[in-house]
């Protein structure tokens, strides 16, 4: 290992973050929410490494279990079908034990999904402009939503209706194409905020 490539050394503040997120986890999962390229997947593995905890990526686990890519699920057997496998994968990724997950773009649009993330994790937004998610998803033609004449107006389209639904996650963090470890301390600062604020509500006599 040459010198640039070595380890940043330890960080006694993030440590200290890291151990206080986990603590208030209390052996719940980290669920992360939000459009195609707004960074789930490099965020949650990163997060993931810091926490100590195993990262799932529901794409992925539903091409294992279906034994085959997203574009060939949709080509196949269609968006409905696909959604009722992303249901039930992630029911079952959330009876699992404690896992950092990142969810496909429309996994959160589902109540009974969004419901079970409520009740067995802790949910952060990757929320992300349109720009940095056009720049991101253009690197790959993985995405059947995309493969259209008009990919922008199909992504504002979707900005525009799932905003809203992404926006009742627990903790929303601002996806900006800034290092990886910028991303993931801002993400456990905001999940550390919310969970201050659940528990010093908790903590209030009724
Ligand atoms: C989708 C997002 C994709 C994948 C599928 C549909 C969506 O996941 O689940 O192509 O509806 O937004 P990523 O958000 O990980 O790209």
């Amino acid at each position: 290992m040459t010198e640039t490539e070595a380890l940043p050394p330890p960080n006694p503040m993030a440590q200290e973050t890291t151990k206080r997120l986990l603590e208030k986890l209390g052996g719940r999962h980290l669920v992360l929410v939000g459009l195609m390229g707004a960074g789930k997947t490099s965020v949650g593995k990163r997060l993931a490494q810091r926490l100590g905890l195993p990262f799932i990526d529901s794409d992925h686990a539903i091409e294992e279990s279906a034994r085959m890519s997203i574009p060939e699920f949709f080509a196949l057997r269609g968006e409905v079908e696909f959604r009722a496998g992303e249901r039930k994968v992630i029911a079952r990724l959330l009876s699992e034990k404690q896992q950092v997950i990142a969810t496909g773009g429309g996994a959160y649009m589902d109540a009974e999904t969004r419901a079970r993330i409520r009740e067995h994790g802790v949910s952060l937004w990757l929320n992300a402009e349109l720009p940095t998610l056009m720049r991101r998803v253009q690197r790959r033609q993985n995405r059947p939503l995309l493969q259209n004449a008009d990919p922008e107006a199909t992504m504002r389209e979707l900005m525009a209706k799932r905003y809203p639904v992404y926006a009742e996650a627990d903790a929303t963090i601002l996806s900006e194409e800034v290092p990886h470890e910028i991303m993931v301390q801002a993400a456990v600062d905001a999940l550390l905020a919310f969970l201050d604020r659940t528990e010093h509500h908790e903590d209030q006599p009724t």
